[in-house]
């Protein structure tokens, strides 16, 4: 009889709804890859600040809890499955991930992993996936900035906002983007034209300031809620909403479903002859809700590992922390701290 010796792994589990405490390191058995799958040795996995929203129970897409979440990894292919390509076998590679990449080991189908620059740390490399689809999808896809226009980029100091700054950059945009003071001369060091401290002082002013009352020709609002009536008003004719996410969800003293509720009932309504009569249009993105759509995401990231070869694709991580310090990272968040990607390591 053949036995398998079964090797466990190290994974980073939300316990259940709440604070920073609620993330717990376990041990699981070691995943195989099954046909057309390859497994991954975990080297960096991304985190988002839909995680957080899942650690506090906010997030419709997560998984039930307990769970092990987490969308990104980069790592080194260490098994295939029959069939998967040969050519991936000890490969550096980075990869979108269905939940599960707070793990030392994870297993997905084999045309999932992409591989990693040689330019890329695999700290770098888990911080694209996520941040430069989303952003891709929303300034280039959907948003069709053009050289000519303006874009106002909200939470310009996080993963998604850095990543929008990059691509902004690359288009020849004009920039405009809100993030805590602290954060601004770093950010016009990444190209940012105009910082806006949103926190202290009312953005639509700055912005309508300094735009002499004529608004932007897209705006990316991750904040939601009524903040996107706000983002809708500043657009000037011809102008994009892109609404893609619900952080202020995470600033309401309600508690549980009461919290999606207040948001929800807080939510603006786009009548169609509005939109006709004032040439503006707007518009979502869900990168969790693309999975049927992987010959998309494969072309978004070709371009994406062009833009790493030619130097316009510049992942920023701030600060890595490791599997056991899992709720310091995402305390450090919550509290606004980071400028860029926030990355753990097993
Ligand atoms: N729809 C999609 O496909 C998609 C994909 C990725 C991300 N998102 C959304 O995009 C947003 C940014 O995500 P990310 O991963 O780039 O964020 P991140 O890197 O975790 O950055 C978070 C930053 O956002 C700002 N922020 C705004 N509201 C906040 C709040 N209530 N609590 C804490 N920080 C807050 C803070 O910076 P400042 O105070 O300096 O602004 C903070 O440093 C989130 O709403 C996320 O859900 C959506």
């Amino acid at each position: 009889m053949v036995c398998r010796t079964v090797r466990v792994v190290r994974q980073v589990w939300i316990t259940g709804a709440g604070g920073p405490e609620k993330l717990q390191v376990r041990e699981a058995p070691d995943p195989l890859p099954k046909d057309g799958e390859v497994r991954i040795r975990v080297r960096a996995a991304g985190i988002n600040f839909a995680d957080i929203l899942a650690r506090e129970g906010l997030y419709p897409d997560a998984p039930k809890l307990p769970a092990v979440i987490g969308y990104e990894v980069s790592g080194v292919v260490d098994a295939l499955g029959a069939g998967a390509d040969e050519a991936l076998r000890d490969k550096e590679v980075f990869a979108l991930t269905h939940f599960g990449g707070y793990s030392e080991y994870v297993v997905l189908p084999a045309d999932q992993a992409i591989p990693k620059p040689e330019t890329l740390s695999h700290e770098q490399a888990a911080a694209i996936p996520v941040n430069y689809l989303t952003a891709w999808q929303l300034l280039v896809v959907m948003g069709s900035l053009k050289p000519t226009e303006s874009v106002l980029i909200h939470n310009a100091g996080g993963g998604v906002g850095l990543a929008t700054i990059d691509i902004a950059r690359h288009v020849g945009a004009t920039i405009y983007g809100t993030a805590s003071a602290g954060k601004h001369a770093f950010l016009k060091e990444r190209g940012l034209d105009y910082p806006i401290d949103y926190r202290t002082g009312d953005w639509s002013a700055e912005l309508d300031r300094l735009t002499q009352g004529r608004g932007v020709e897209l705006i990316t609002d991750p904040i939601g809620g009524a903040h996107w009536r706000k983002s809708y008003r500043a657009l000037r004719a011809t102008g994009r909403l892109g609404m893609f996410g619900a952080s202020t969800l995470t600033e309401s003293k309600l508690i549980g479903p009461l919290r999606l509720l207040s948001v929800g009932v807080s939510l603006p309504w786009y009548n169609p002859l509005m939109l006709m009569n004032r040439n503006r249009s707007v518009f979502g993105v869900n990168l969790g809700h693309l999975w049927h759509e992987r010959e998309k995401l494969r072309e978004w990231t070709g371009t994406l590992l062009q833009g790493v070869a030619d130097g316009w694709v510049r992942p920023h991580v701030d600060k890595t922390f490791p599997f056991a310090q899992a709720g310091e990272a995402h305390a450090y968040i919550s509290a606004r701290k980071n400028t860029g990607k926030v990355v753990l390591i097993p």
